[in-house]
């Protein structure tokens, strides 16, 4: 007999959405994974403490096992059971950002598997800022695993409906927390002798983490090295390409007007179809474009038009962590 009424085979479920929670504990529970809602992007979660879990989580993803995840907690308490030897500036981070969108790398403790941290002696922590996970964090008694819940390399979730676009019938459920407030992912920070590594720019800008402590520094981990001749660095990408520009109005000039579709700071482009465009924040307000960032890119991308013109936006707090993700995102596997 099936165990759950929304299962089609062993492999194949029937997704719903929904806001139950006893619902997302008892899939959880029982080794599942279950999209679930953040401040920054939708999370595809499992039992942190299940090697089953995790590994579906890896599988549905099709990430690599060399790409660690997050350990989402309810609380700073709960550091102490998955974390040891604490640096003080972390501390003191986690007391200004969380709960937030700030992940802190920690020596973890031997509770945490090495499938989580992909071997490394490290293991990323956040307290995400969104109630209906702190509810559901503190109704489990493990802490959840979730890396952003899309298909490896493709555009993160911002909405429900874009998690069932790309998951959809991998899943069981998808915890529906409404659309995420920040936009973009969490600020991912490590420590070395005092000083503060940014490893990936995200909601909080270095600006914001210069206030903390001046002694900080961005590293940059998510440059991969290409895998086989022929495979360029690429993340959070549309299949549509994209073209990363400050001169769009340049760039639409070697296209016919109705095969561009355009993603702007401020203003939308004269010569192009007003439905085939979007700009992230008529205001200027960085923040609001973060936060529209996602959904523009997966509207877009559904376009399926010949290309994706993105305009830079001013390379200042926030928009520096945006134009990260547009970079990216201009990168592509295969032209
Ligand atoms: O906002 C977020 O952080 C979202 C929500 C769901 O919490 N999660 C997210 O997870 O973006 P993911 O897996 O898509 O990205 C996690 C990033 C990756 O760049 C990964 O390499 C890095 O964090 N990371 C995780 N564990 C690490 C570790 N032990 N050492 C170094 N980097 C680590
Ligand atoms: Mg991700």
């Amino acid at each position: 007999m099936k165990k759950y009424s929304n299962q089609i085979n062993d492999e194949l479920w029937d997704t719903q959405i929904g806001n139950d929670l006893s619902f997302a504990v008892e899939l959880l529970s029982d080794d599942e994974v279950v999209a679930i809602p953040t401040e920054t992007v939708y999370g595809l979660a499992g039992n942190a403490f299940s090697k089953k879990a995790i590994n579906k989580i890896y599988q549905i993803k099709k990430r690599p096992f060399s790409n660690p995840l997050i350990v989402h907690v309810a609380d700073v308490t709960k550091i102490n059971e998955i974390a040891k030897d604490i640096p003080k500036i972390a501390l003191e981070l986690l007391e200004k950002f969380s709960p937030g969108p700030l992940t802190v790398l920690l020596p973890k403790k031997a509770t945490i598997l090495d499938e989580v941290t992909a071997g490394l002696k490290d293991v990323a922590i956040r307290i995400p800022n969104h109630q209906l996970t702190i509810e559901l964090l503190k109704k489990l008694d493990f802490p959840l695993v979730a890396p952003s819940a899309n298909p490896y390399g493709y555009i993160s979730p911002t909405k429900p409906s874009h998690v069932y676009k790309q998951l959809g019938s991998k899943i069981p459920y998808i915890l529906d927390g409404g659309s995420c407030d920040k936009g973009i992912e969490s600020t991912v920070v490590g420590f070395e002798n005092g000083k503060i590594i940014i490893y990936r720019l995200g909601v909080i800008s270095l600006e914001m983490i210069a206030e903390v402590s001046k002694d900080v520094i961005i590293r940059d981990t998510e440059k991969e090295k290409p895998l086989s001749p022929g495979m360029v660095p690429h993340h959070y990408s549309p299949h549509t390409k994209l073209i990363l520009t400050d001169k769009p109005e340049e760039v639409v000039k070697f296209y016919k007007v109705d095969e561009v579709a355009f993603i702007g700071f401020k203003n939308k482009l004269k010569v192009i179809p007003a439905e085939n465009q979007l700009v992230l924040s008529c205001d200027g307000n960085l923040n609001e474009a973060a936060q529209n960032l996602y959904h523009a890119l997966h509207l877009m991308d559904d376009k399926n038009l010949k290309v994706i013109i993105a305009e830079k936006m001013p390379n200042e707090g926030i928009g520096k962590s945006i134009n990260d993700r547009l970079t990216r995102a201009s990168h592509h596997k295969k032209e």
